[in-house]
């Protein structure tokens, strides 16, 4: 039993074979997928595959390219969007030093917007990383103990680690823990406390190393679980349970 903690199988990427990529997800053991927005039609997308599958719940954000799309009236909706009873996180929220697609302090003052709904609504969030560990953290460190998430598809190395965990934070790992060359990822994979770890797809994206180059789904959650119990030596049910019970705890509590 293993739950794939980030998703977009809202994207229309899905829309020719969804009913079979979740046939597919629940063969492989994946009895929940956690759908994520990044803007407001990714948001509204991911609600209506909430209400319209038991097993898919949904979070409502602004990923940090879209950062400047993120008004009063935006927020408005969101605000209203994340009382649904299967959204159960905002985000993705955070920032990317890597695209870039928005200006820096433009991703600042709509994570900064975020996290304050995020605290308003008591909802843990789900944060994107590209590059900006270094302002995220300090960030988060401000709002310690008022904000929990979870960093989503973790790229840090044990230092990252440890002060992400200190915060309070759980560690998303994701398709990446696969390849080859992800020492300082396959570290982390081992060292993470039980109770911090989550696994996810990021679908589309990202997909494990054997399906590199492919659309990336649900299902291959598997992998990237089997990769992970691997490394601390462990067997992959163990990994699905101790996932599934930090899910719960974590995006099903509030
Ligand atoms: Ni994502």
């Amino acid at each position: 039993m293993l739950i794939d903690s980030h998703a977009h199988i809202q994207l229309d990427r899905f829309d020719a074979d969804r009913e079979s990529v979740l046939e597919r997800a629940r063969e492989a053991g994946v009895h929940a997928i956690l759908v994520i927005g990044f803007d407001l039609e990714t948001s509204r997308g991911a609600i209506a595959l909430a209400e319209k599958y038991a097993q898919v719940y949904a979070t409502v954000g602004m990923h940090p390219h879209d950062a400047k799309d993120l008004d009063d009236e935006t927020v408005r909706i969101f605000r209203d969007l994340a009382v649904h009873p299967k959204v159960v996180a905002l985000g993705e929220m955070g920032l990317d030093y890597y695209r870039d697609l928005s200006p820096r302090p433009i991703q600042k003052a709509a994570f900064e917007c975020q996290l304050d709904l995020a605290e308003e609504l008591d909802l843990p969030i789900v944060i994107h990383n590209r590059e900006a560990y270094h302002d995220i953290l300090p960030i988060l460190q401000a709002r310690r103990g008022k904000v929990r998430g979870v960093m989503h598809c973790f790229s840090g190395d044990v230092e990252i680690m440890n002060q992400s965990l200190a915060l309070g934070f759980h560690i998303g790992i994701g398709g990446p823990v696969t390849y080859r060359k992800s020492e300082a990822l396959q570290e982390v994979a081992q060292k993470v406390p039980a109770d911090a770890l989550l696994v996810e797809t990021d679908c589309p994206w990202l997909p494990p190393q054997f399906r590199r180059g492919k659309r990336n789904e649900p299902a291959y959650v598997r992998a990237i679980a089997e990769k992970i119990a691997e490394l601390r030596d462990i067997s992959l049910e163990e990994i699905g349970e101790i996932t599934t019970q930090n899910f719960e705890s974590l995006f099903m509590a509030s």
